[in-house]
């Protein structure tokens, strides 16, 4: 049987349509498959490959690593000096209230720890999340799901989680003192890149503050320079409680993390002890990958290329039948009049070897997330092959 035949055998399937492309090798900007088809990867592994496909450094970090350990034990237990190293990193990057940093092995993950968190320190069982966001697929982190369609079939979900509207002040009206935490993406990007505005957002802080709920900030997409920012919330002149980190975190390698103050987080220690457990968060691998994209992030001044190539993008990405351009940084949403439009255009692409994609909860929108090194010259190229589709 062919490796195509195995895959639709013995890998489970996520979906009727799976792209099903087979890639035998990934570089920078490019991905190669099995018939030697080059593509220009326009999304970046959904926000994960922010320095490109196998940056040199990080795979000398990766050969490095490999040298001397690989899991040892338990998260928590033995000092592990990648983890040690990135969380420092992460420390000098944030303010002195995130200095905290409990690694995960994925995005959910660290949605898990901080809702756990969130009811060990308040002592209160409610949740607050959004309509139309996304904070991962595992059942705590389902609950959070902004749309009925996703959840439904999986209920019974977590009790006291309740959804209020994004971006509405009146909403934040319903964040009480029974509020244990309210969860947001700084910039939603499965709704098909709806940026709050920056009132709303420092309203949402002020309640928060005002009733005791923490709150919980999801950056997992909006990390690492992608808005322009090395976070998306210092736009916003707000600090979160918690943040939530996954995608670019590894470098390409699995990992998330939850970071939150010392003293929130200690509270993980007693009662019970080993509030938080996990075997391979925070794998040695993972943190000395990610360690090292963090640093190719900040030694070539990714984040402050991010405007510039937003405003190519934007000046690029005019037709008639566009009907919007929505971006924070490059996180693109590229509207079109309905799903089927965007079906074809996305097919189109991907023949003419572009990989783009769509949204969760805006399928009419094509997703444009590139690795942060995307030149000049590609940006061009990938609006002028989207516009030859449409
Ligand atoms: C904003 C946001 N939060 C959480 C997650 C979940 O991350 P993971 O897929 O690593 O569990 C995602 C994944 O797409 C995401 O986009």
């Amino acid at each position: 049987m062919t490796t195509r035949e195995l895959f639709f055998r013995h890998i489970a399937q996520t979906s009727p349509a799976p792209l099903a492309l087979e890639i035998v090798r990934a570089e920078g900007l490019y991905l190669f498959d099995a018939d030697g088809k080059k593509y220009l990867d326009a999304i970046g592994g959904i926000s994960v490959c922010n320095t490109g496909h196998r940056h040199p450094a990080v795979l000398e970090a990766i050969h490095d690593q490999t040298e001397r350990y690989l899991h040892i034990l338990v998260y928590g237990e033995m000092i592990q000096s990648p983890q040690v190293a990135y969380a420092q990193l992460l420390a000098t990057h944030l303010p002195a209230s995130l200095q905290s940093v409990f690694f995960t092995n994925s995005g959910t993950e660290a949605t898990e720890g901080a809702m756990k968190l969130a009811k060990r320190v308040t002592g209160r069982t409610e949740i607050v999340g959004f309509a139309n966001s996304y904070h991962g697929s595992t059942q705590g982190a389902l609950s959070l799901m902004g749309d009925e369609y996703w959840r439904n079939a999986f209920r019974p979900l977590l009790p006291g989680v309740s959804h209020l509207q994004y971006n509405h002040t009146e909403d934040l009206e319903k964040i009480t003192e029974k509020t244990a935490c309210v969860i947001a993406e700084t910039v939603q990007a499965e709704h098909g890149v709806i940026k709050p505005s920056e009132e709303w957002m420092k309203a949402l802080r002020a309640k928060c503050n005002e009733t005791g709920a923490l709150l919980v900030l999801d950056e997992i997409q909006t990390g690492f320079g992608r808005t322009g920012t090395l976070w998306g919330y210092e736009q916003y002149g707000v600090v979160p409680d918690v943040l939530l980190l996954g995608k670019a975190l590894g470098g390409g390698l699995p990992l998330g993390a939850f970071i939150a103050s010392k003293t929130l987080m200690d509270a993980f220690t007693e009662n019970p002890v080993l509030g938080h457990i996990s075997t391979f968060g925070g794998h040695p691998l993972s943190c000395a990958a990610g360690l090292a994209a963090m640093k190719v992030l900040l030694e070539e001044k990714l984040a402050m290329q991010v405007a510039e190539k937003e405003k190519l993008f934007r000046d690029q990405l005019v037709h008639p039948n566009i009907r919007s351009v929505r971006s924070a940084g490059l996180l693109i949403a590229v509207e079109f009049d309905n799903f089927e439009t965007n079906k074809r255009i996305i097919d189109a692409c991907l023949s003419s070897g572009l990989l783009t994609d769509w949204f969760l909860f805006a399928r009419n929108c094509l997703r444009i997330a590139p690795a942060l090194t995307v030149s000049l010259s590609e940006i061009v190229e990938i609006c002028r092959l989207i516009k030859s589709k449409i």
